[in-house]
Parts: C-alpha cells; sequence; structure tokens
C-alpha cells in the first residue's frame, strides 16, 4: 500500500525529509494514457516537462517519471533528456511541468553558433577590464612621465644594452681611449646615453672645487684619472639638460671647448641628483690662473689664441650631416674658462649657450634678452637694443666679451719685467657685483671701455692684443671683429714671435 501524503501537507521540518521522499506527486501529463485521468499522471518520481520539435514548431510533452526510473540519484538520465526530446527538465512539486519549456539557446555546450558566442562574451568579460585597466596604467604613467620631465624625455629613452656596454667599459679602456676615437670618428657628440650612465655611476667624489647659481662642481675620480662634476640643485633641471644638450651637438668637440664626458640623473626616490661630467682641469679657470699667476709673453698669445680658436669653432657652423650648427655662447669670461696644462684655454659653461637653425634662420630656443654676467654685458645687452631674432648679434656680443678677457689676460703680461695686478674688467669704473643699471651708464651712456695703457704699444704682442681689443668693443656690433679674424691675427703673431702651438 503506498502511503499518499500531499507535500503541501507536510508542515514539520523534520517530517520534510520522509515526506519528500514517499509523496505522492500530481504532474501535467500531456500522452494519451493520461487521457483517462484528465491530463494528469501521479507518481512517486518527479514531473517531466520536454519540448520537441514536430514539422518545424516547438511542441511540449509532459509527464510523469517514477522513483525507480530516477537513476543515476542526484543526476537522472530520463532528467537530462529523454531519446526523441530537445529538451527535458524535471520537478518535484505539484503540477510544477505545467510551464512550457523554451529551448535555451546555450545547448550544445561550446558548439555550434551559440557556444561560440558564449566563448566571445567570455573572452570579452575577462580581457574586456583588463585591457582598460592596462590602457588607465599606461595613460596615468605617461601623464606622470610627461609632467615630471616632459621636457627632457629623449634624454630619459634610452636602451641600456649590457653588450655594448661592455664593448665600451671593458676593464682596461680608460677615459682617454673612450673620448679619443669620438673626436677622431665623426660622431663628435658625445658617448653613448647608456656609457655615460655607467661612467657617472662609477665616479667616486673627492673634493668641491667650486659652487656657482647652479650647483657645485667636484673633483671626481674613474679608473684612476680625474674628471670633474658639475652637480645641480633639482631646481636646476632645465640648465642641466640645456647645458647636456648643447655639450651634445654633433661636432662640438674641440681641444679649446671643455670636453663633455656624460651626463646623468640619479633619482633617489626624494630628490634627483643631476651630473654633468666633463675633463678635469686642475689649473681650474682663467680668472683663478691669472689671479695667481703672471703670464710670459708666449703664454698670452697661447691663452689668447686659444680662446679664439675655441669661440671660432663655437660660432662656425659647419654644413652637411656631420655638421655643426653657429652656436653664441652668451656668458663668456674669465670664469667660464679653463687652463689646460699646455697653457691653452678650453671654453667651459654652455649652460646659456644658442643654436643657431640656419635652415630657418632662427634661434632654437626662445632667448632672453638679457642673461649672463652684467660685467661682461655688451652694450647692446645692457640697453636691450640687441635683435635677438637675429643670431650674428650673440656672437658679436661674444665676442664684445672675448675682448674683455683678453683685456685680463694682457695686464697679466709679463714684458720688460713689468706685469700689472689682476682686475676685472672695469674694476675702476663700476663696484662689485654691478647692476646692469651701473654697467649700462658706463659702458652704453658714457661709452668708457677698460683702459688701454700706452706703454703697451712699446711691446708688439700687447700692441696687437691692445688692437684687438678695441676692435672687440665698438659700440655697433656689427663693426667688431670676428673670432676667426683673431684667430688669424694672433696665428700671425704666434708665428713672428716664434710660439710653438
Ligand atoms: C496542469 O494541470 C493543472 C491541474 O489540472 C491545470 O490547471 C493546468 O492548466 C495544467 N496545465 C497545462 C499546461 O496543461
Amino acid at each position: 500500500q503506498r502511503i499518499t501524503v500531499r507535500l503541501t501537507s507536510c508542515k514539520l521540518m523534520v517530517l520534510q525529509m520522509f515526506c519528500y521522499v514517499s509523496a505522492a506527486l500530481w504532474c501535467n501529463c500531456t500522452t494519451s494514457l493520461c487521457q483517462k485521468s484528465g491530463f494528469q499522471c501521479e507518481t512517486d518520481g518527479a514531473c517531466r516537462a520536454s519540448t520537441f520539435f514536430s514539422n518545424g514548431k516547438q511542441q511540449h510533452s509532459r509527464g510523469c517519471i517514477p522513483q525507480e526510473n530516477l537513476e543515476p540519484p542526484g543526476k537522472p538520465i530520463y532528467c537530462l533528456g529523454v531519446e526523441g526530446y530537445l529538451y527535458t527538465q524535471c520537478c518535484y512539486t505539484d503540477y510544477c511541468n505545467s510551464i512550457d519549456l523554451r529551448v535555451p539557446t546555450e545547448i550544445g555546450g561550446g558548439y555550434g553558433p551559440g557556444g561560440t558566442w558564449r566563448l566571445v562574451e567570455l573572452v570579452a568579460v575577462i580581457a574586456g577590464p583588463l585591457f582598460l585597466l592596462c590602457l588607465l596604467l599606461l595613460v596615468g604613467a605617461f601623464i606622470y612621465h610627461y609632467h615630471r620631465r616632459g621636457y627632457n624625455h629623449r634624454q630619459r629613452l634610452e636602451v641600456e644594452d649590457p653588450s655594448c656596454d661592455h664593448l665600451y667599459l671593458a676593464k682596461d679602456r680608460s677615459l682617454e681611449d673612450l673620448l679619443c676615437n669620438l673626436s677622431t670618428s665623426g660622431s663628435g657628440s658625445g658617448l653613448p646615453l647608456f656609457v655615460q650612465r655607467t661612467v657617472a655611476r662609477t665616479i667616486v667624489l673627492q673634493e668641491i672645487i667650486g659652487k656657482g647659481r647652479f650647483g657645485e662642481v667636484w673633483r671626481g675620480r674613474w679608473r684612476g684619472g680625474d674628471v670633474a662634476v658639475k652637480i645641480f640643485s633639482s631646481r636646476e633641471e632645465r640648465s642641466w639638460f640645456r647645458e647636456a644638450e648643447i655639450y651634445q651637438t654633433i661636432m662640438l668637440r674641440h681641444e679649446n671647448i671643455l670636453g663633455f664626458i656624460a651626463a646623468d640623473n640619479k633619482d633617489n626616490g626624494t630628490w634627483t641628483q643631476l651630473w654633468l661630467v666633463s675633463d678635469y682641469h686642475e689649473y681650474g679657470s682663467l680668472f683663478d690662473y691669472l689671479n695667481r699667476y703672471s703670464v710670459t709673453t708666449e703664454e698670452t698669445i697661447k691663452l689668447a689664441l686659444s680662446a679664439a680658436n675655441g669661440l671660432a669653432h663655437l660660432h662656425m657652423e659647419i654644413l652637411g650631416t656631420q655638421g655643426k650648427p653657429g652656436i653664441a655662447h652668451r656668458d663668456l669670461k674669465s670664469k667660464n674658462i679653463l687652463v689646460k696644462k699646455n697653457c691653452t684655454c678650453a671654453i667651459a659653461d654652455l649652460g646659456l649657450a644658442v643654436r643657431h637653425d640656419s635652415a630657418t634662420d632662427t634661434i632654437d630656443i626662445a632667448p632672453n634678452q638679457r642673461v649672463g654676467t652684467n660685467r661682461y654685458m655688451a652694450p647692446e645687452v645692457l640697453d636691450e637694443t640687441i635683435n635677438t631674432r637675429h643670431f650674428e648679434s650673440f656672437k658679436c656680443a661674444d665676442i664684445y666679451a672675448l675682448g674683455l678677457v683678453y683685456w685680463e689676460i694682457a695686464r697679466r703680461c709679463n714684458s720688460g719685467g713689468i706685469h700689472q695686478e689682476y682686475q676685472l674688467p672695469y674694476y675702476d669704473l663700476v663696484p662689485s657685483d654691478p647692476s646692469i643699471e651701473e654697467m649700462r651708464k658706463v659702458a652704453c651712456d658714457q661709452k668708457l671701455r677698460p683702459n688701454i695703457p700706452n706703454w703697451w704699444q712699446n711691446y708688439e704682442a700687447l700692441r696687437i692684443m691692445g688692437k684687438i681689443m678695441r676692435e672687440c668693443w665698438y659700440a655697433n656690433g656689427a663693426a667688431r671683429l670676428t673670432a676667426l679674424r683673431i684667430k688669424k691675427t694672433l696665428s700671425q703673431l704666434s708665428i713672428q714671435e716664434d710660439i710653438k702651438i
């Protein structure tokens, strides 16, 4: 005897399990056998709802599945799909199979068009957000990078290639080796960036040798040789970048221009250390040198000629693919010229220099009207009448300053046992650290220039130096000598005086 307890009447939770198993279940039924019982059937198993296609139309079939057919338990085969039916579902409450089943689109799992769509969807769901995240990160990184160092990104886009590094920095290679074929091989713009970085990071700083508005200058050691390291404060990143950029102008290397070795920016987390590594010259600046020593006639000519030589190279435009643009220094003074061992000059501190683009006849940066050192500013710079759109005018201003440097040298020249004490130009006309206004009054309004003593006329070298100075100091910039002209004049003088350069 079958106990027929209606599932709905089972109120006690404890009995639910028992009720469930033993309950008779009423289901809708569509088979002809159920016609008598009013299209319903009673079962101890499950209600079944199925769909099938007949004549291209979806038909519904309902019925009962006896308990004994619900095998295996938990996943009865009958409920998964009876042969001939498209889709089957089992349920366990009265008339629960009254529903009209819809053929789900996913039939067939990974096969058919539905399956493919699911795969695409899956990929989109996973890859979409990932891609977006990456994009966001990239954009974020780019913006961060651009904001911090946008203008000098070129400097940092370097690829460290250890194999090349090794080639350049083999243990037995000294700095001279590294640099010597730079000036002879056409490249001329400096060491590859990764070598610069490696060199800079293996320098051991020794002692501070100078201080300036940009930061400090140190003597450092690298592989047994001395180097000069100019360390910029982080605020001066622009100056650092500009100077490194100028030094790496193609074909700039010249014996009378300070030899550039490396630029490096070390980010230690809190601040950026900006290094500019160059040749080290133990005599220091021409200013220091002249303060300490008087010079012979020969040394005077050598210093003057080499300075003109360096400036002429700086100013000169070399055409061609391995060419060099014309460069104006804009801060020429005895403190920015170094003295080499053989008593020749090396022009340094190119941080304020401007380059000429002859193709478009423009200057590579928007030049401030008045930069440099007040004392050495040409009259047209002081009164702001200089034509800043015209590159030649910056060269003429350099020549004026070169004339003042010559005056400083010539005063220290030992001729016939006499030499004068060291003085800065205009020492007798303006106070120390003169303002632009004070300089303008003297150089523009009163048209005064440093004094050229009459006795210089008695010595050929000093006579010619004096003549050159006057021609460097014309109020009209265009009337001044060119560096090349000065170089030729002094070359003749050196031959005349039998000086070996
Ligand atoms: C299922 O059976 C119930 C009870 O007899 C009835 O009311 C309902 O209309 C039936 N459903 C279908 C789809 O035949």
